[in-house]
């Protein structure tokens, strides 16, 4: 459809607002309590228009956007409306240290030539500067509501709200106290939308020279985050999201949002390095490669490496490649050996694949989250968020875990089993499931083998002994497997971390787990499916792309034909042998079975 603006034609599809319309144009028309990527709030008045044909002077963010509309945003009677409602909210804000011009209420003044404000403050708010990476300055606060969505709406928190009534309104926390007290985590949402800089990153602002969009370095959700390169080089402290980004949809958590200062550590190496006579010293490239080379051409065959799953996919690849071809050796591994890696072991022999079987989009879906070890609140928060939407669309959530985490507080289930009884208590639940007639035997008649001799293994797994062993009162164990198999609706996802799969037996742990979900089905259909939760952000791809000594790319196997195959890709034939895992290489680094290792961006003596 075609609306006229300002003189000016333009096409828009049907569902947009005039403000949509008006943006795409490009005209300059203050909207400030409208974020890009949320729905209309309608709270500021500022993005006033006047509409020919239509009486009074609406706000274009809620004006549905009609075929033939002729829309003004500069009719004097508009324009002098709109001046006022600005001169009113500037009169809201104070000028001080840090304020920098009221951001977007700034330019919208500038634009209207408002310089002071015609009325005095009505009140003084002292700063609130006790989060780590941003503050609360109401003295610059328009009241607009934009925090408070974001922090309810979009990451499902609740820790701020309009507090008050009429002029002592404010933006604040339960009981009017301080930020740190309160449930925030310090996702900084509220901070990326407010237009003013009342919630403001905790940095003198600087110009910003470009933003880069990429992929949060930490866990493994996969963020989009887009950093902002200042021009002193250095990288802004708080990043913005990217609502593109199919993992995040615009949400980050603290992590990826203030977390990427790292890179100007003092103590971040930033050349390379070379210890000789026991003295580190700063060389060049060419003397640091030439060395490097010289030491694995020294030790060819005792050799390892530990590649990074905070790396790209090809970095993993190159670095097996190096390892099969040029030295000789499978001794290649990474962090999931300590992490997932029994899940993917038992996943590549239940499932035949390693990796999730869902889309996060599933977990909001779902009718029934099971959540076993993993503590997503506290590592992997954007998927919290996930979590809570599901349990707002009347999802029950099931907490298996020893320890007590934040969702135990909203959970429906709280499965406190004794550590180590992992295989005990869901052998207990799928023996429920057989004994209730809740097993889907149409997909085991289908999609499984071995039944009747995992059937059979279950006989000593009775709810009794199973209450004793794990410490689990029997109707729980119960209610969770009925549950988990019978979800209210849609289907059933079930997530773990490394709370079963950092065990000795963490692989017995993981099959156990995933039993549960072929007995039932559920998998394979919208809202529901299998997902170890992943530490790092590219621990999947690292193994994917052969960082394992147990198995070539794409978990091949040392197998003849397979063998062969690489070898006329890489014209060397890699070796035959499964090689050691990471903790058997520090072993061996002990008794001299190896002798030199290549380390990517890993630290194994701190976190291995
Ligand atoms: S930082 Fe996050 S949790 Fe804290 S108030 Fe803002 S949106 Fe809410
Ligand atoms: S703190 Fe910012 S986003 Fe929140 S109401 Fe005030 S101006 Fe709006
Ligand atoms: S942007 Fe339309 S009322 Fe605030």
């Amino acid at each position: 459809m075609k609306l006229v603006i300002d003189g000016q034609t333009v096409d828009v599809p049907a569902g947009v607002s005039v403000l949509d319309a008006v943006n795409r144009l490009g005209i300059p028309l203050p909207q400030l309590c409208k974020d890009p990527d949320r729905p209309p709030l309608g709270a500021c008045r500022t993005c006033l228009v006047q509409v020919e044909g239509q009486r009074g002077t609406p706000a274009a963010c809620h004006l549905p956007a009609r075929d033939g509309m002729v829309v003004s945003t500069t009719a004097p009677e508009v324009a002098r409306i709109r001046a006022m409602v600005l001169d009113l909210t500037r009169s809201m804000l104070t000028d001080g240290d840090g304020r920098d011009h009221f951001g977007q209420v700034g330019i919208a003044c500038d634009q209207h030539r408002i310089g002071a404000a015609s009325f005095a403050p009505l009140h003084r708010f002292a700063v609130d500067d006790t989060k780590s990476f941003f503050v609360l300055d109401r003295e610059v606060c328009i009241l607009c509501g934009r925090c408070t969505v974001a922090c309810d709406d979009v990451q499902q928190i609740g820790a701020i709200s309009m507090l008050g009534r009429g002029h002592a309104m404010k933006v604040g926390v339960a009981g009017d106290g301080l930020m740190s007290a309160s449930c925030c985590t310090s996702c900084g949402q509220c901070v990326a939308t407010c237009p003013t800089g009342a919630l403001r990153p905790r940095e003198a602002r600087a110009r910003v020279v470009r933003t880069v969009e990429t992929t949060c370095p930490y866990c493994g959700v996969g963020c989009g985050i887009a950093v902002s390169v200042r021009d002193d080089h250095r990288i802004a402290l708080m990043a913005d999201d990217v609502p593109g980004n199919r993992s995040s949809l615009g949400m980050l958590c603290v992590k990826g949002r203030f977390g990427s200062g790292f890179i100007h550590a003092r103590d971040r190496i930033t050349a390379p390095m070379l210890r000789r006579d026991g003295r580190w010293r700063e060389v060049s490239w060419d003397e640091a490669l030439e060395a490097a080379a010289e030491g694995f051409a020294l030790h060819r065959g005792r050799f390892g490496a530990l590649a990074s799953a905070k790396a790209t996919n090809e970095d993993g690849y190159v670095i097996q490649k190096f390892c099969r071809t040029v030295m000789a050796t499978n001794n290649v591994d990474h962090c999931t050996r300590l992490c997932h890696s029994p899940s993917v072991e038992a996943m590549l022999a239940a499932m035949g694949s390693g990796a999730t079987s869902n889309s996060y989009i599933d977990y909001e879906e779902a009718g029934c989250l099971l959540i076993v070890g993993a503590d997503a609140s506290a590592n992997h928060p954007v998927i919290a968020v996930r979590f809570r939407r599901a349990m707002a669309r009347g999802a029950r959530i099931i907490v298996v875990n020893p320890k007590r985490i934040e969702l135990c507080d909203q959970a429906d289930l709280w499965i406190q089993q004794r550590p180590g009884t992992d295989v005990t208590l869901f052998n207990a639940m799928a023996k429920v499931l057989l004994d209730e007639g809740l097993a889907n035997l149409d997909f085991v008649r289908d999609r499984t083998e071995g039944f009747e001799t995992w059937r059979a293994s279950l006989a000593g797994f009775e709810l009794e002994r199973a209450a004793s062993v794990t410490g689990v009162p029997a109707e729980d164990i119960a209610r969770a497997a009925r549950w988990y198999a019978r979800p209210q609706f849609g289907g059933s996802c079930l997530i773990w971390g490394m709370g079963i799969t950092q065990h000795v037996n963490g692989i017995h742990n993981a099959h156990a787990v995933l039993n549960l979900s072929l007995v039932t089905g559920q998998l394979g259909f919208p809202a529901s499916g299998i997902s170890p939760l992943r530490g790092q952000n590219n621990v999947q791809g690292c193994g994917d792309a052969g960082c394992i000594p147990t198995n070539l790319p794409g978990y091949q196997h040392y197998v003849p034909e397979t063998l062969a195959k690489f070898e006329r890709a890489w014209g060397v034939r890699p070796p035959a042998e499964q090689a050691l895992v990471v903790t058997e290489m520090v072993e061996a680094c002990l008794t001299g079975q190896v002798r030199a290792m290549y380390v990517v961006g890993e630290n194994p003596l701190l976190s291995e």
